[in-house]
């Protein structure tokens, strides 16, 4: 069977194992990737009938996709939109940002019909699922979800606020504000993206190199 959970599972790829790090640890999320049948052929389903094994895995690769796909729009949007606010360049500013503001408005209607163990819901961030996270220091990091959550909020707000400045003039700071603080929100999500999918051994390797050359410590 494939366990797959929207609270686990990385909605669009699964990072690489650690190479290195100040202690040894499983790799970050090697419990969320699928848990693939040791009988390729055949799994039950949950009323006792046999099915392809692969089918559970084809789902979960199309709602991948489509997740990239989405992506790829939202942050493309955003790109063009944040480097042509400028009056000159209006009008493209104007087509990006309502890309965006569908591309929001998409997502929101495919997680509202989506069901509830597909990685096309809303990402879910509990606070039993941060303690548990903290006490264990293992599987999915929550600040994957908070990240994600706090992206879709503020890029939201970002170019809500835009569509609103079309009409009302004296919306244009609060539209520039909201902008400046999804920025921020972006290069955090960056910056952890790299950390975790394969950056992190690098950074920890330079940290020990550090710690070696000021304090001897290895
Ligand atoms: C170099 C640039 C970027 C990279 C490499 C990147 C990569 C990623 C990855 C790997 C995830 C999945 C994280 C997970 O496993 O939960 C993700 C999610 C997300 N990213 Fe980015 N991202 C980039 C830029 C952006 C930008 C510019 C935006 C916003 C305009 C953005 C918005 C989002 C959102 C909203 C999600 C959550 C998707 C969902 O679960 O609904 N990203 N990104
Ligand atoms: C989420 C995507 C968006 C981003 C990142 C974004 C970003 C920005 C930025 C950075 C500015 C300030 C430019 C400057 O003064 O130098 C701006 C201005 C503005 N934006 Fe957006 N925006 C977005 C979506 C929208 C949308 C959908 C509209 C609706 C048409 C819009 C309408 C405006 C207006 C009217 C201004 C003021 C333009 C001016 O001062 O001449 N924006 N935006």
């Amino acid at each position: 069977m494939t366990a797959v959970t929207q609270t686990e599972t990385p909605p669009l790829s699964t990072p690489r194992p650690a190479r290195g790090g100040l202690k040894s640890e499983a790799p970050a999320g090697a419990d969320w990737r699928v848990e693939r049948p040791r009988d390729h052929s055949r799994v039950s389903q949950a009323d006792g009938r046999p099915r392809p094994a692969s089918e559970g895995l084809k789902k979960r690769s199309t709602q991948i996709a489509v997740l990239r796909l989405w992506h790829a729009v939202l942050a493309g949007g955003f790109v063009v939109a944040w480097a042509t606010g400028d009056e000159n360049t209006y009008a493209l500013h104007q087509f990006s940002g309502y890309v965006v503001l569908a591309a929001l408005m998409v997502r929101g209607l495919i997680a509202a019909f989506s069901p509830a163990d597909s990685l096309l819901g809303w990402p879910k961030l509990s606070r039993a699922q941060v303690w548990d996270w903290l006490a264990i220091r293992r599987g999915r990091n929550p600040l994957f979800a908070g990240l994600a959550l706090a992206l879709l909020a503020t890029v939201a707000a970002t170019a809500a606020s835009g569509a609103i400045a079309d009409w009302v003039t004296w919306m244009e700071h609060p539209h520039e504000a909201a902008s400046d603080i999804t920025l921020a929100v972006i290069f955090a999500h960056i910056a952890f993206v790299f950390y975790q999918y394969g950056g992190r051994p690098w950074v920890l390797t330079q940290i020990r190199r550090i710690r070696a050359s000021l304090w001897g410590m290895k």
